[in-house]
C-alpha cells in the first residue's frame, strides 16, 4: 500500500484535477473531439515527433503516465504505436480521454490510477513509457516514480520524457503581473512543495475559488537524471529547448532570451 505521506499529496492533487477538468473541457473538449475525428491527427510538436520516430513507434506498446485528456497518447497511436494505455489519477480526465477514444474510434485504453499504484498486471509490458509536460512536478517522490516506470518496461524498453525545464520554474509566470519577466524569483533547489489553491485552468484561463489544494514539486535536472540512472535506465539522449510547454512562459519564449524552457530526455532499461 502507498505510504500515507505520499497519498496525502497525490489524493489532494486528484481532487484539484477533478475540480479543474470541467473548466478545461469547457474551453477545449469540442476542439480536441473535432481534431481527433480527422484520421491520423497528431497534436505533438515536430521536434518531439522526429525523436519519437527515431526510436520507432510502429508496433510498439506504449504506456503514458499522467495522460490527462488522452490527446498525446492518441497522437502516439496515430503515429503507429500498437497497444496504448494511459494512466492518470483524475477521474474526470480519464472519463474525457475514454469518451474521446470511443467517439473518434482510436484504440487506446485509459486507466484511472495513481502512478504510484499502477497494478502489477502492467509490469514488463511496455516498449515505451511516455511522460509529457507537467507530470514530474506532481510526483512527491521522483525515485519511486522511476522505479514504477522501469517496472512497466520490457527489457530494452525506453522512457521518453518531454517536460517543462526546472530552470524555468525560477522565473515569473506570464500571469504574475510583473514587468521583469527574466528576474529569478524562486530557488532552483527546493525540497518542500509549492502549496497552491486554484490556478490550474491554464486552458480556459478562468480564475476560480478552489475548494481544493494542490502540491507541486520541483525536481532538478540532476535529480531527474539520477532517478533514471539509479533504476538501471541508461541515458541515451538529452536536449533542451527555448520552447514553452508549460503554458506559463510564452512571453519568455517570444523574447528569445536564451532561457531553457523544456527538455527531452530518453533512457533505455538495461536489464
Ligand atoms: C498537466 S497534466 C498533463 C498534461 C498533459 N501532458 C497534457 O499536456 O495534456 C497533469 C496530469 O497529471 C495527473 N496526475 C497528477 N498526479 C498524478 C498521480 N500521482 N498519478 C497519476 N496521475 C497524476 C493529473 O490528473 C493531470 O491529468
Amino acid at each position: 500500500m502507498l505510504q500515507p505521506e505520499l497519498k496525502r499529496y497525490t489524493e489532494a492533487n486528484r481532487a484539484a484535477w477533478n475540480e479543474v477538468m470541467p473548466k478545461h473541457q469547457l474551453a477545449a473538449k469540442e476542439k480536441w473531439d473535432t481534431l481527433f475525428s480527422q484520421p491520423s491527427y497528431v497534436s505533438l510538436a515536430d521536434h518531439e515527433v522526429k525523436l519519437l520516430l527515431q526510436i520507432g513507434l510502429k508496433g510498439k506498446n506504449v504506456a503514458h503516465l499522467c495522460c490527462n485528456n488522452g490527446v498525446e497518447l492518441m497522437s502516439l497511436k496515430n503515429l503507429g504505436a500498437d497497444t496504448c494505455v494511459g494512466f492518470d489519477i483524475s477521474d474526470e480526465a480519464i472519463k474525457e480521454a475514454s469518451e474521446r477514444a470511443t467517439l473518434c474510434g482510436i484504440d487506446c485504453q485509459f486507466v484511472r490510477s495513481d502512478i504510484y499504484e499502477i497494478d502489477a498486471v502492467y509490469s514488463n509490458r511496455f516498449d515505451i513509457v511516455y511522460i509529457s509536460a507537467g507530470c514530474l512536478g506532481w510526483m512527491p517522490d521522483l525515485r519511486f516514480l522511476f522505479e514504477k516506470a522501469a517496472a512497466l518496461l520490457t527489457k530494452d524498453g525506453v522512457i521518453f520524457i518531454h517536460e517543462i525545464h526546472p530552470f524555468s520554474e525560477m522565473l515569473p509566470f506570464d500571469n504574475s503581473k510583473t514587468s521583469d519577466t527574466l528576474r529569478i524569483i524562486e530557488p532552483y533547489f527546493k525540497e518542500e512543495p509549492y502549496i497552491e489553491k486554484g490556478g490550474l485552468d491554464y486552458v480556459g484561463n478562468s480564475e476560480y475559488d478552489a475548494a481544493t489544494t494542490q502540491y507541486w514539486f520541483i525536481h532538478t535536472i540532476s535529480n531527474i537524471l539520477m532517478g533514471m540512472i539509479n533504476n538501471r535506465i541508461r541515458v541515451e539522449h538529452f536536449s533542451e529547448y527555448e520552447i514553452d510547454i508549460s503554458a506559463g512562459h510564452h512571453q519568455i519564449e517570444t523574447m528569445k532570451a536564451g532561457i531553457p524552457l523544456s527538455f527531452i530526455l530518453i533512457g533505455k532499461r538495461i536489464n
